[in-house]
C-alpha cells in the first residue's frame, strides 16, 4: 500500500509517498507566498495552502496504481491561527507562527493572568507565535471578525477539514495554542474563558496516529483516489518530523534545521522546566516531548545568501569556509525575533566582531555558527534540567549541507545521525498514516523498522573546546544589544 504525508510548511508544502516497506516513492514540492504586511507580521492564505496540496497530491500519485493509496496524514507549521464563519469561510489570512504582532497580548497573558497560571492549566507560558495570544489580538483588534468566529483551527487542520469534513486536530499540534492542557491531553476549559472562546469552537482533538475519517466523495473523486482512504489526525511538523527521524520513545533528540530551527526531546515523561523556557508538548507517539525553538535557522542563511549575497549556490559560499572555531565574526539570528530561550518578539538580527580583513566566507560562516549557538542556546535549559544527551537526529534543509552538520555537532557536542532523508515532517505524516490504517502497530514499531542512519558526525575535542570558548562569548551578545532592540 502507498501513504501520503503533508508537511505544510511556511515556504511550501511537501508531499511525499511511501510504500509499505517504508521506501520513499516520490516527494513533490509546491510553493505559496507568505506576506509579511507589517514589520514582524507573518500570514498566509488557507486557500493557497490548500490549492496547492491538491495540485501536489495529483502530481504525487501521477504514476502509481491509486487504488494502492490507504492513507494521509500530516506535518504542519504550528501555532498558526485559521478562523472559519459558520458558512466555512476563512475570516482573515492565517497569523503564522513566527507572527510577532502580540506583544501585549503576550504580556497581558504572562504577567496579568500570571505565569504560574498558564503553566498549571497548559504546561507552558505565552510566546508571541503562540495561538492564545492572537485569539487575543483578533478579539482586541478585529472584534467584528472575532465575532464571526465559528471554527478555530491550525494550519494543518483546515487540510484535514477540506479533505474529511471532519474539525479536528490532534495532541501535538494542539499543545502549542495555549489552550491545551497538555498533561491530561484535553482542552483547557480556564483557558477558553480567559480568551473568550467557546470549547465547541475547538476542533475535537485525536492521537496523531489516529484516523479522524475518510476522503470526502467529492474530493476522492477528484484526486481519482478511493472514498474508503484514511486520514489520520497527523501531527505538529516538529512532533511529525520526530516520528519521520525516529525520535520516538524516551530521552531521543532531534534537530530541525528548517525555516525555524528546533531542539526536539522526546520523553516517557509529563515535564515542565521551571521557567517554561523550553515548550512542553504532547508526542505524537503517545507520549512527552520538551522543545526549544529559534524562530529563524535555515531562513537567515537563506536570506544572506538568497537576499543579501544574491545567489542559490549555497555551497560554492561555504567552500571556502575552512577554520571552524576560530571566527572573529558573530551573528545573532533574531531575524524575525527569538521564541526560545529569550521570548523577545523585538529582538533582530546582529553582526558583531568584522574587522577590515573579514571576508564574504567569515560572515557566512558567522550565519551557520550564529543558529548552532542559538540552539546550544536551547540545549543549555534542558541540560539545566538534568537531560543528558549524548546524540541526536537532523533534518530540515539545512542538514543538506555537510559543514552546517559538522558546525552543529562541534557546538552542541553531539554525535549527529543522519537519517537516510532530510524529509522530517513528510516522512513522519506518512508513517503516522501507516499505523492509522493499521499497518504497524504503532509509532515506535514503525520508526524501529523504517528509519535509517546513513550518516554520522562525530564531534572533535578540539572543535568542541574552541566552539566552547566561542559559545561564552556569544552567550554575551544578546543580553548587551537587547536594550537597543527597544
Ligand atoms: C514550533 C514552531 C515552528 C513551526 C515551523 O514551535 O513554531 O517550528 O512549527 O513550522
Amino acid at each position: 500500500m502507498f501513504y501520503i504525508g503533508i508537511d505544510l510548511g511556511t515556504s511550501a508544502v511537501k508531499l511525499l509517498l511511501m510504500d509499505s516497506e517504508g521506501k520513499i516513492v516520490n516527494i513533490v514540492s509546491r510553493e505559496y507566498p507568505l506576506y509579511f504586511p507589517h514589520p514582524g507580521w507573518s500570514e498566509q492564505k488557507p486557500q493557497d495552502w490548500y490549492e496547492q496540496t491538491i495540485l501536489g497530491i495529483e502530481e504525487l500519485i501521477q504514476d502509481v496504481d491509486k487504488e494502492q493509496v490507504a492513507g494521509i496524514s500530516f506535518g504542519g507549521q504550528m501555532h498558526g491561527l485559521v478562523i472559519l464563519d459558520e458558512d466555512d469561510n476563512v475570516i482573515r489570512p492565517a497569523i503564522l507562527w513566527n507572527d510577532g504582532r502580540t506583544g501585549e497580548e503576550t504580556e497581558y497573558l504572562n504577567n496579568v493572568i500570571g505565569r504560574e497560571k498558564l503553566s498549571a492549566y497548559t504546561a507552558n507560558i505565552a510566546f508571541a507565535g503562540f495561538t492564545a495570544p492572537k485569539l487575543l489580538w483578533v478579539k482586541n483588534r478585529e472584534p467584528e471578525n472575532f465575532a464571526r468566529i465559528a471554527k478555530i483551527m491550525l494550519p494543518k487542520d483546515y487540510i484535514a477539514y477540506k479533505l474529511t469534513g471532519v474539525h479536528c486536530t490532534d495532541v501535538s499540534d494542539a499543545s502549542g495554542m495555549l489552550l491545551f492542557d497538555v498533561k491530561n491531553r484535553r482542552w483547557s476549559e480556564e483557558m477558553c474563558d480567559i480568551c473568550g472562546i467557546r470549547v465547541g469552537q475547538l476542533a475535537k482533538c485525536y492521537e496523531s496516529y489516529e484516523a479522524v475519517g475518510t476522503l470526502l466523495p467529492q474530493v476522492a473523486a477528484q484526486l481519482g483516489l478511493s472514498p474508503s482512504v484514511k486520514v489520520a489526525a497527523g501531527a505538529g511538523d516538529n512532533a511529525a518530523a520526530a516520528v519521520g527521524t525516529g525520535t520516538v520513545g524516551d530521552n531521543m533528540c532531534n534537530i530541525s534545521l528548517g525555516t525555524s530551527g528546533t531542539v526536539f526531546i522526546s520523553s516517557k515523561q509529563f515535564g515542565v522546566d521551571r521557567y517554561n523556557a523550553l515548550h512542553s508538548f504532547a508526542h505524537a507517539d503517545g507520549s512527552y516531548h520538551l522543545m526549544g525553538c529559534m524562530l529563524s535557522a535555515a531562513s537567515c542563511n537563506k536570506w544572506w545568501m538568497d537576499d543579501i549575497i544574491g545567489t542559490k549556490d549555497y555551497a560554492a559560499q561555504q567552500q571556502p569556509i575552512e577554520k571552524l572555531g576560530e571566527n572573529h565574526v558573530f551573528f545573532l539570528p533574531y531575524l524575525m525575533g527569538e521564541r526560545s530561550p529569550h521570548n523577545d518578539p523585538e529582538a533582530r538580527a546582529v553582526f558583531i566582531g568584522m574587522s577590515m580583513d573579514t571576508t564574504r566566507a567569515d560572515m557566512t560562516q558567522a550565519v551557520l555558527e550564529g543558529v548552532a549557538f542559538a540552539l546550544r542556546d536551547s540545549l543549555e535549559v534542558a541540560k539545566s534540567l538534568g537531560i543528558e544527551l549524548k546524540s541526536t537526529k537532523i533534518c530540515g534543509g539545512g542538514a543538506k549541507s555537510p559543514l552546517w552538520k559538522k558546525i552543529v555537532a562541534n557546538v552542541l557536542n553531539l554525535r549527529v545521525e543522519v537519517p537516510e532523508s532530510e524529509e522530517g515532517p513528510s516522512m513522519g505524516g506518512a508513517m503516522l498514516a501507516a499505523v492509522a490504517c493499521g499497518e504497524y502497530a504503532s509509532v515506535e514499531e514503525i520508526a524501529a523498522k523504517v528509519v535509517k542512519v546513513v550518516e554520522t558526525v562525530e564531534p572533535e575535542a578540539e572543535l568542541v573546546a574552541k566552539y566552547e570558548e566561542r559559545y561564552q562569548q556569544f552567550k554575551r551578545i544578546y543580553p548587551a544589544c537587547k536594550p537597543l532592540f527597544r
